[in-house]
């Protein structure tokens, strides 16, 4: 089988990938480890950065995404017991949207397929040859048959756990990498969200998210230790403890309801570079993570596979290098925006240690510095919503 772009992973990066190749009449072979009911299903980020919203309306996939999505113009700090709104749109005249990652994925499946794309679910043992003598090859199973896709180029958006990014030869690549000593653990439940806009809080218990999926789906998120095993929290567990560190005495509640979904998430914060090396191109999860606090990882997995392709419909519109030259560095700007945000976002709402009080009172006096200057808001909200250009 031959193609021009070979994608490795039917995540958003690979998914939006094949779709901006195909506008730009660039084919391409998306192989996928999982099932299609897999990718479809998994529950991950909900926060779409309006450049993300932008990206997949202007792209026409974005219709569900307009009638569903839900638009949110700030969201809200609580610490010391209160909360305080942060009023995004105020200060940059941008949104954030709630969509679900698997309502993406879904979208981006349905407008493949319905192109006549080939996407091979349920692949095994995919390698990666020919890469250092620019013929690039993608050996894997599917079916129990041996097959191979050869390509100009492949894009690696596999993911963190991926195989792409090992198929660069040792020393080539450098990761710079931070540790979190937590994770969390989310829910997804069928209860009325008690919120119209997202709660971030910090609590001396740990810290929590309140964030929603619908009207009827809240999605919610605890501290707890790095290796905590779920089997230890049985969902009254769970909810006693929301309800502990997000209420603030004043008689608000959070709802509960039957819980669909659960599972721990470990915090990591990690950049790999160059994103490239010879005809491999590496984007989204499968080169840089970051710890969900800023929303960041879906969007900057979009923005960097919104370069890539614009980089590839170069090169076949007029074997236009610059941009494929540029892709590495210019991505990289962005992801260490994020990188920065996310951690910052992490250090001033986890708890760190046991005992730190130096620690949390440095957090709190943030906290209400954030909320009470215009000017230190307005980062924090500029950051939120994603920045057009850094
Ligand atoms: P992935 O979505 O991981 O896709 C990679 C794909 O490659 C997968 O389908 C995988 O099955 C496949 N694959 C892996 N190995 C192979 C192989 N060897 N062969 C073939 N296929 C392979 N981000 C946000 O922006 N906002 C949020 O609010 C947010 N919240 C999050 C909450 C949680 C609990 C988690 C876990 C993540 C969150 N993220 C958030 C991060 C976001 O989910 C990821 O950054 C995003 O999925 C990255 O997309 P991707 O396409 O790069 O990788
Ligand atoms: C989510 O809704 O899943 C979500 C929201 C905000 C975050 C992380 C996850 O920072």
């Amino acid at each position: 089988m031959r193609t021009q772009v070979g994608i490795v992973g039917a995540g958003p990066a690979g998914l939006m990938l094949s779709h901006l190749l195909h506008l730009e009449g660039v084919g391409s072979v998306v192989l996928e480890a999982r099932s299609r009911d897999h990718v479809e299903r998994r529950v991950r980020a909900g926060v779409l950065e309006q450049g993300s919203v932008d990206l997949l309306v202007e792209n026409g996939v974005g219709d569900r995404l307009n009638r569903e999505g839900a638009v949110h113009q700030g969201i809200n700090l609580q610490f010391d017991g209160e909360r305080h709104r942060v009023p995004m749109t105020e200060l940059t005249g941008r949104t954030i949207t709630i969509y679900g990652q698997q309502e993406v994925v879904k979208d981006l499946v349905a407008a493949r397929l319905a192109a006549g794309a080939d996407i091979r679910f349920e692949v095994s043992d995919v390698r990666l040859d020919g890469l250092a003598a620019d013929e690039p090859v993608i050996r894997f199973r599917h079916r129990g048959r041996a097959e191979e896709v050869r390509c100009d180029f492949v894009a690696g958006c596999d993911g963190f756990h991926g195989v792409c990014r090992d198929a660069v030869p040792a020393g080539v690549l450098r990761a710079y990498e931070r540790g979190y000593p937590f994770a969390w653990l989310g829910v997804l439940a069928r209860a009325a969200p008690a919120i119209d806009e997202l709660v971030y809080c910090n609590h001396p218990a740990g810290f929590a998210l309140y964030s929603l999926r619908s009207p009827e789906i809240s999605r919610l998120y605890l501290q707890v230790r790095p290796d905590e095993d779920l089997a230890g929290w049985p969902d009254r567990r769970i909810w006693d403890e929301l309800h502990r560190r997000l209420e603030t005495g004043d008689g608000w509640v959070v709802n509960e309801g039957p819980v669909l979904e659960k599972g721990v998430t470990p915090m990591r914060s990690v950049v790999v570079e160059p994103m490239q090396w010879r005809r491999l191109y590496l984007a989204g999860d499968a080169v840089h993570i970051v710890p969900p606090t800023g929303a960041k990882g879906m969007n900057l997995a979009l923005a960097d596979v919104r370069l890539l392709g614009q980089g590839f419909a170069a090169w076949y519109a007029h074997r236009g290098t610059d941009l494929l030259d540029d892709y590495s560095r210019t991505a990289l700007r962005r992801v260490w925006r994020a990188q920065h945000f996310s951690w910052w976002m992490t250090s001033m709402l986890h708890r760190f240690a046991e005992d730190d009080p130096y620690q949390e009172r440095l957090q709190l006096s943030q906290l209400r510095y954030v909320v009470s200057s215009r000017a230190y808001a307005t980062s924090l909200a500029e950051n939120y919503v994603g920045l057009p250009t850094v």
